[in-house]
């Protein structure tokens, strides 16, 4: 493994590369969560970039200047960049080859049967085969299978004759930045770098070095596993404590003091908190290691274990307040996570299918989120129980409690696995959450 910094002086060197064809430095396929920040830092660093996307409704609200999705200081980067001249899109991913650079963005996810979904790269492949030339370079950044930055190379070899690190140059440089923090990481995340072939990495550390982080170069297939198993271990260290929280419910434990004694001056402690853990990433990377595990099965359970959160929440609710037919549940958050407005695969909305299979009446409430939802009072009056499924910052807050508290059903059943207010029960009746101080 070698590793190298980048900066101003990368960039200058990486400039130099481009030929009289080439009208922009790099160009980023798939302006979603992940390539829209990347690009637009791109265009911040002095790169001519191209943004491609095919939708048409993301791609106008980046031309009028507005961010489609919430990313922290992402809106005044976007409004310097316009002011810059330096982003251009397209709907067209063949325009993406008129940069020297081209890195794809695009989304990967796992079909249900356990196999990488790779249908968004192969089109964008087949979309740039013809338009390839000596002297690109194909950078992998969206989360991929082991074995795919080597498929890419070997697709253009097999299709365009191309010697891979040596005429075309082919890459995965993993996005490992976390969503909300994608400004504060850029500069500071060590790169990884697996190129294929005796250049490509070089080639692909010198666009990334732009941002002056750490370039560390490795294989492609250390680069793929580096990424999905960095996720792999976040998804493991949160079914621990969901599967400790569904032990302790069965043999009336209380699963954050059964965590404060394993962890309170302990040096071999540190189990994390439950909570319900999802979202985009970690839902489904497991996966691209599971389709060929060594040790089948395993992931799979560590899956299970999370996505069985939303119904031991459900059990509880209904062994504490019986049929819940016609009684009315307040779900406080459908994000996958605090403080993001991304709800894509949250365990929130799982949590409210399954709710109304029991005929409840379900209200919801997400002040980030796109997808509507009711507000706060109107989601909490009256409401027999009220769920946190995400711990956003606003619920966080005593006075949300006490509203529950005033606004609720009087039996309240308030379920809290983030322990949001610190009153220390999955479960607790908004009466007993009074009594222990906590306000009401
Ligand atoms: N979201 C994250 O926080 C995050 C973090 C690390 C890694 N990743 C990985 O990065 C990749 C992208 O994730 P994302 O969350 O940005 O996905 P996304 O769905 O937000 O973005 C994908 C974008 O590609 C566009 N698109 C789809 N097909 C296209 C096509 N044929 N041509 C042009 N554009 C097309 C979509 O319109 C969308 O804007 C995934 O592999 C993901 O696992 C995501």
């Amino acid at each position: 493994m070698q590793r190298c910094r980048g900066g101003p002086a990368a960039a200058n060197l990486w400039a130099s590369m481009s030929t009289s064809q080439s009208t922009a430095d790099v160009s980023v396929v798939g302006l979603g969560r992940v390539g829209l920040p990347l690009a637009l830092s791109f265009a911040d660093r002095g790169l001519q970039v191209i943004g491609v996307d095919n939708d048409a409704a993301r791609l106008l609200a980046v031309r009028e200047g507005r961010m489609p999705f919430q990313e922290t200081g992402a809106q005044q980067l976007l409004e310097r960049v316009h002011a810059g001249g330096r982003l251009e899109l397209s709907e067209r991913v063949a325009d993406a080859a008129r940069a020297r650079q081209i890195v794809i963005t695009l989304g990967t996810p796992s079909f249900s049967h356990i196999e990488i979904d790779m249908r968004d790269i192969r089109a964008a492949l087949d979309d740039l085969l013809g338009v390839l030339t000596p002297g690109h370079s194909l950078i992998l950044r969206s989360t991929v299978a082991p074995g795919t930055t080597d498929f890419v190379a070997g697709y253009l070899t097999k299709h365009r004759g191309f010697q891979i690190g040596e005429e075309v140059f082919v890459a995965h440089a993993p996005e490992r930045i976390a969503a909300g923090r994608f400004l504060e990481e850029i500069d500071t995340l060590p790169c990884i770098v697996g190129g294929v072939g005796r250049r490509s990495g070089e080639v692909v550390g010198e666009l990334f070095g732009v941002f002056g982080a750490p370039i560390v170069q490795t294989t492609p297939v250390q680069a793929e596993l580096a990424k999905i198993w960095a996720n792999i271990l976040r998804y493991t260290n949160f079914a621990l404590p969901n599967l400790l929280m569904m032990d302790c419910e069965r043999s009336s434990a209380n699963v954050f003091e059964v965590i404060d004694l394993i962890n309170r001056d302990y040096p071999r402690g540190g189990i994390a908190q439950p909570g319900l853990t999802a979202g985009t990433c970690l839902r489904k990377d497991f996966a691209f290691s599971e389709e060929r595990s060594a040790a089948p099965g395993m992931l799979l359970a560590v899956s299970r274990v999370n996505e069985s959160v939303p119904l031991f929440l459900l059990e509880g609710i209904k062994r504490r307040l019986g049929a819940l037919a016609n009684r009315k549940v307040a779900v406080l958050g459908l994000a996958f996570k605090a403080d993001t407005d991304d709800d894509r695969d949250s365990l929130a909305h799982k949590l409210i299918r399954l709710l109304e299979r029991e005929l409840a009446d379900v209200a919801a409430h997400d002040p980030h989120v796109a997808t509507p939802t009711v507000p706060f009072d109107q989601a909490v009056e009256g409401a027999d129980a009220v769920v946190v499924a995400t711990n956003h910052s606003e619920f966080r807050e005593p006075r949300a409690l006490a509203a529950i508290a005033e606004r609720a059903a009087g039996d309240c059943l308030v379920v809290d696995p983030w322990n949001c207010w610190g009153a220390a029960q999955v479960f607790a009746y908004a009466s007993e959450l009074a009594a222990l101080g906590t306000p009401s």
